[in-house]
């Protein structure tokens, strides 16, 4: 069998109602896990679960807010109940809310901080809880968050976005830290995607024309394509698959690393 088959898996995604985190829980079902859809959206996130079931996957939907540790008590809860385990979790859930700093709205700006911040440090708590021994899954496992190329370049406009994100980067380090040391069995680790065109990505290209700093979106996608050595921007399956990377044996000696997905555009 293949280091990278997971067959027999059992995984839970944030933010898998739509855009990258949809693509992530169909890369692990494909590799072989039974995936939990987490999201807000409950109507998208159970279609999302339902299609992944269509084509033979086994999948469910909860609904989580990651901003709230009750939520994440219940959910983990929940998923491993379905699941009969838990040996995976993306902390993938996020918001991005562009302004220039002089503009920055302190209700934008704490709303990022509860998603993207407070959200993935609720979501490696509970994570590590179920998975370490003694846990309600107890068998180990890995826990993958979802930072970005943000984290790594300075680009206009994201500034508190950016900010949230290097947050990510470092809570990855001490939860792998902790992890390690503790004995807990999980490896902790991120990726750093660049730009994909989901709603999130199509709207921030949008912002940067409404803002000001480019003439049109399709001319902010065009510099960022300029500025990545592989010359296009990012998919969806380009994320999904170095997270089952990262979740998978292949990567069974790397813990509290960040890696870049963005075509060398942070290099
Ligand atoms: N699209 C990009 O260009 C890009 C680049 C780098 C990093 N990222 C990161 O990838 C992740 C996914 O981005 P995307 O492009 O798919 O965004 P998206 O906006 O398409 O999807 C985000 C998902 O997160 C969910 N979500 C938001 N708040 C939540 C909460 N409180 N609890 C649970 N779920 C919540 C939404 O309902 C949605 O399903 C985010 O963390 C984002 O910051 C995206």
């Amino acid at each position: 069998m293949s280091v990278y088959d997971l067959t027999g898996r059992k995984a839970l995604v944030t933010g898998g109602a739509q855009g990258l985190g949809a693509g992530m829980a169909e890369a692990l079902a494909r590799a072989g896990a039974a995936v939990v859809i987490g999201d807000i959206q409950e109507d998208l996130g159970k279609a999302a679960a339902d299609a992944l079931q269509r084509s033979g996957a086994s999948a469910e939907f909860v609904r989580l807010d990651v901003t709230d540790d009750a939520s994440w008590e219940q959910a983990v809860a929940q998923a491993a109940g379905y699941l009969g385990g838990l040996d995976i979790l993306v902390n993938n859930a996020g918001v991005e809310i562009s302004s220039l700093l002089v503009d920055l709205s302190p209700d934008d700006a704490r709303r990022m901080l509860d998603v993207n911040v407070l959200g993935t440090a609720l979501g490696i708590k509970h994570g590590l809880r179920a998975m370490r021994p003694g846990g309600l899954a107890g068998a180990g496992g890995a826990i993958v968050n979802i930072s970005s190329v943000a984290a790594t370049i300075a680009f206009p406009a994201i500034a508190l976005y950016s900010a949230t994100k290097s947050a990510v980067d470092r809570l990855t380090r001490v939860a792998a830290m902790e992890s390690g040391k503790l004995g807990y069995g999980v490896r902790v680790n991120c990726v750093y995607p660049g730009l994909v065109p989901t709603e999130m990505g199509a709207q921030l290209a949008q912002d940067m024309a409404t803002l000001g700093l480019w003439p049109s979106a399709e001319a902010a996608v065009g510099d960022v394509i300029g500025l990545t050595p592989l010359g296009r921007l990012g998919d969806v399956a380009d994320m999904a698959d170095a997270v089952v990377f990262l979740a998978s044996d292949g990567a069974r000696f790397i813990t509290g690393a960040g890696l870049p997905v963005d075509g060398g555009m942070g290099s």
